[in-house]
């Protein structure tokens, strides 16, 4: 069993398993935050890879990717349905999402995500060197970090969690909220998004397990456990080096070309086809916008990008359903011949094309009911090659406690979202340069290497104890 000093465990791999039946293998870039985020730091780093890739049944072992080893975990059919469907997706998810849907509190998946927590500890254990740090992500896997300090006491354990982390009243609901929180706290150093998350977690450690500290360090029966916000990023010199490509260029000359000439205003949003993206509110206010005659389509287009996800549980179903019915009605009442007034994009693109659209862009409408980052939101700032193009952005996104020059709003309330989408929309090019500026510079300051090393310099400061306490 070939070792590493460095353990990643992710509910998914990083590559895309449909496209390796020869055997070749490529890095996933899947619609989703984690393993772009990822990929960019590992890379080029001596590390082996814990996860799933993608399909049911029997992993197969995988080829390295570069210096990146690959440890493929299997899920079977009953696992899917009741850890990764079930149990993250229908009860954690949508729980850590301030319950923007119901949460489903189904016994018989807790079971499933335990026994999947635990067989991706084992094999964390297995592949780890003696001393080695390893790094645990999100919300699948919360009971991976206890699980594996009983088998391996001698490794550094971090968890970071991708999501945000709820209110300790939200938290509460959970039937499992005991195990949940001692899971995660099985690591040295818990890592999120948010300060707040940090705040939330103390109160509930020390409600719930009787503990003491602050949001910088919680103190169990024999553990200091760290925590602390590490906001994650994006790879801003590979986005920029995409952007600058001629490729992207004539793309994205195509696309405006495409959507009705240089007169038009672009509105672009691209999300996982997910109930917390609030794609149905951002609807609502651009048909409204239709409606009162406040844009029209002679000079305005939304362009929604929605890549499907999780597609076989029922609230993701319910939600495309409805949004493919009012994007039809929409386009039905205010649309005409040549001219619709959506574009909606049920697929996957490459990152070119992604580049592309984000330079073709007028207004970015990123609008999330909560979100634990938002990294498109980062995407589209690290993408644009001029100081044009404004970010209307949820003050509900993790995103936005660092992109302050955005265009902030509450996507609850569909009047303040209308305002804010003219607002952007007429903007004038010194404001949006100004703002544009601002959060280029911030961004070049904290890109995903900056993330990564912040995390595992901290995560570091565990090994010699009287240090580790801040
Ligand atoms: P989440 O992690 O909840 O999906 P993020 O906005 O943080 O949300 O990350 C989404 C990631 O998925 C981004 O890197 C984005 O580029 C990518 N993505 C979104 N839509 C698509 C798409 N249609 N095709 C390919 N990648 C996509
Ligand atoms: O953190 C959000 C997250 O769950 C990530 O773990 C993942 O990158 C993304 O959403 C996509 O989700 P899934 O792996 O369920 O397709």
């Amino acid at each position: 069993m070939r070792q590493s000093s460095l353990v990643v465990v992710a509910n998914r791999l990083p590559l895309d398993d449909s496209a390796a039946p020869d055997g070749a293998c490529e890095w996933r870039r899947s619609p989703g935050g984690l393993a772009g985020a990822l990929h960019a730091i590992l890379e080029q780093t001596p590390a082996t890879w814990v996860g799933w890739g993608g399909r049911v049944g029997e992993a197969r072992p995988l080829p390295d990717i570069g210096t990146l080893r690959l440890r493929p975990m299997s899920l079977s059919e009953a696992e899917l349905r009741g850890y990764y469907e079930g149990f993250a997706n229908s009860t954690l998810w949508p729980l850590y999402h301030d319950a923007v849907v119901q949460p489903v509190f189904d016994r018989g998946w807790w079971e499933s995500y335990r026994s999947v927590n635990r067989r991706f500890a084992e094999a964390a254990a297995e592949v780890a060197e003696p001393g080695a740090t390893v790094w645990v992500q999100d919300y699948h896997l919360q009971l991976v970090p206890q699980l594996l300090r009983e088998l391996r006491p001698d490794v550094l354990i971090g968890f970071f969690l991708h999501v945000p982390f709820p209110p300790p009243e939200l938290f509460m609901q959970l039937p499992r909220r005991v195990e949940l929180l001692r899971g995660m706290l099985g690591a040295d150093l818990v890592g999120f998004q948010r300060p707040q998350a940090a705040h939330n977690v103390a109160q509930l450690a020390a409600k719930l397990l009787g503990t003491h500290g602050a949001d910088t360090a919680i103190v169990t029966d024999d553990r200091v456990v760290r925590t602390g916000a590490f906001p994650v990023s994006i790879d801003v010199a590979e986005m920029r080096s995409l952007s600058a490509r001629p490729y992207v260029a004539n793309q994205s000359r195509q696309l405006r070309h495409d959507l009705g000439g240089a007169h038009k205003k672009v509105l672009l949003s691209v999300d996982r086809l997910d109930y917390t993206k609030g794609i149905e509110h951002r609807l609502t206010a651009y048909s409204e916008l239709l409606r009162d005659g406040r844009v029209q389509v002679r000079d305005t287009v939304m362009v929604q990008v929605a890549v499907p996800s999780r597609e076989r549980v029922e609230s993701y179903r319910g939600l495309r359903d409805r949004i493919e019915r009012e994007v039809g009605r929409i386009n039905g009442e205010y649309g005409r011949v040549g001219e619709p007034a959506i574009h909606y994009l049920n697929q996957p693109f490459d990152r070119a094309d992604l580049a592309a659209l984000y330079q073709t862009a007028d207004v970015m409408v990123v609008t999330p009911l909560r979100d634990g980052m938002n990294l498109v939101a980062k995407e589209f700032v690290a993408a644009r090659r001029d100081d044009s193009g404004a970010l209307v952005l949820s003050e509900f996104a993790g995103a936005a406690a660092e992109l302050e020059d955005a265009f902030l709003v509450n996507p609850h309330d569909v009047d303040g979202l209308k305002e804010t989408l003219l607002q952007a929309m007429a903007a004038t090019p010194d404001d949006l340069a100004t703002r544009m500026k601002a959060m280029r510079a911030y961004l070049t300051r904290h890109d995903i290497r900056a993330w990564a090393g912040a995390y595992l310099t901290d995560l570091d400061l565990a090994r010699s104890p009287s240090l580790g306490l801040r």
